[in-house]
């Protein structure tokens, strides 16, 4: 009756109310709301609210929402002394998930969870969502100055999630354009429907473990090439490529050896990712503000991209997510190991929200297999070998 589907193209994981994609027509919504618009006129705050509790707030309530995370967006001086023995060489996404994964030793609780929405303890469900992802933001730029020897910069009350990760992250108030940009940017990565690191959420809660194990698990599939670890490649690959003019050539030698053209392809979008779209209207929008003084990188992804729609286009591989986020991210002065860490911090917004609506109607995960290996057979004692 069933049949073994290679990375489970096309086979429904769940049922989901949270978010929508058209791969055909470039068209996401988060819960009806398409994306360039939340992107437009919404915030991150405003936005995780939308994704978590399935509704735009109202003002009253996004204050209430926005409040709380404001309040829970200090880090126990214990995860710290925990990060503290980190090896500062290792990937911040190994340091997230480590991070990530102790809080709930500070926090626990998770023995109320039923997997039956009537059952679970609502302020566990509700506190948990809010503490993780106010302090997943502080938890990644804690450890940029950590990892150069520096004390953290706390985080400051007076601001929005986007502009006090940007200010806890180089120490210095930011530019409210790049504020703005990094809020649509949180907005973008948010949520985008059942990815890879989605599905290790969902697989993880539907054990019923805490909500902090949910997220850790989704951070450590993030973190590869394939999936969220691609913005950082996208930028060692532009450097490596070095100028526009190199672009055909490069592009030429790396599909003939069967390379990867990073932050291209997508399993399920068939023409340019909407998000991609949007990262490089910002990207253009930045290089005005700064009177075109932006990186020549921008130019080589610009050629890149016009190279590889002839290319790849017609087999319907165009730039996804990961594309321009990279050197949006760089132009605010962001090192490009820390690209993926700010991925999965957005990304906890949309992890969260569908841990919650999996848990309303709980079942775990337990799928079958194809087996392909040796039938039952007798075994032979070592000395016989
Ligand atoms: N560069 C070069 N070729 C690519 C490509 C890319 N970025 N993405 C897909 N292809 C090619 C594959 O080589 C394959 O070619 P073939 O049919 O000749 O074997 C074909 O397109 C189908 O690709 P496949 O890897 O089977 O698609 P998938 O749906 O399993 O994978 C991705 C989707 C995202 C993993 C894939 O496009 C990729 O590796 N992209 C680069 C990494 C990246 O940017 N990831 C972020 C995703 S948001």
């Amino acid at each position: 009756m069933s049949q073994y589907v290679p990375g489970l193209q096309g086979v429904p994981a769940t049922r989901s109310a949270i978010s929508d994609l058209d791969g055909q027509k470039g068209i996401l919504t988060y819960r009806g709301y398409k994306i360039v618009d939340l992107a437009r006129h919404s915030t991150f705050e405003e936005t995780a609210y939308l994704l978590i509790h399935g509704e735009l707030p109202s003002a009253e309530e996004l204050a209430r929402f926005d409040d709380k995370l404001r309040r829970n967006r200090h880090v126990k001086y214990n995860v710290r002394e925990i990060m503290k023995f980190l090896p500062i060489t290792g990937h911040p996404m190994e340091m997230l998930q480590t991070a990530v994964a102790s809080l709930g030793m500070f926090y626990p609780g998770e023995e109320c969870l039923t997997g039956s929405g009537s059952c679970a303890d609502l302020d566990y469900v509700e506190n948990m969502t809010v503490k993780t992802l106010a302090t997943m933001g502080t938890i990644v730029a804690m450890w940029e100055h950590m990892r150069n020897g520096e004390d953290p910069v706390s985080p400051r009350a007076d601001m929005g999630y986007a502009e006090n990760l940007l200010y806890m992250l180089t120490g210095e108030e930011p530019d409210p354009l790049h504020a703005r940009i990094m809020d649509a940017c949180l907005v973008l990565h948010a949520e985008h429907t059942i990815n890879a690191s989605t599905f290790a959420a969902l697989v993880c809660g539907s054990t019923l473990a805490a909500p902090n194990q949910v997220v850790a698990s989704a951070v450590g599939t993030l973190a590869g090439p394939l999936h969220g670890g691609a913005n950082q490649r996208v930028l060692q690959m532009l450097e490596e490529i070095g100028s526009p003019d190199n672009v055909d050539a490069w592009l030429q030698e790396t599909l003939a050896n069967r390379g990867t053209v990073w932050g291209f392809g997508h399993r399920e979008y068939k023409v340019k990712d909407p998000r991609a779209v949007i990262l490089q209207e910002r990207m253009e929008e930045l290089r005005e503000h700064k009177d075109g003084d932006v990186s020549p990188l921008f130019d080589i992804a610009v050629r890149l991209e016009e190279e590889g729609a002839k290319r790849l286009g017609p087999k319907g591989i165009h730039p996804n997510v990961d594309f321009y986020s990279g050197i949006l991210y760089a132009e605010m002065g962001i090192p490009s190991d820390q690209f993926t860490p700010l991925f999965a911090i957005s990304r906890t917004a949309g992890w969260l929200a569908h841990w919650r609506e999996q848990l309303v109607n709980n079942r775990i995960y337990r799928p079958t297999q194809e087996y392909v290996g040796e039938r039952v057979r007798e075994y032979v004692p070592l000395d016989e070998r």
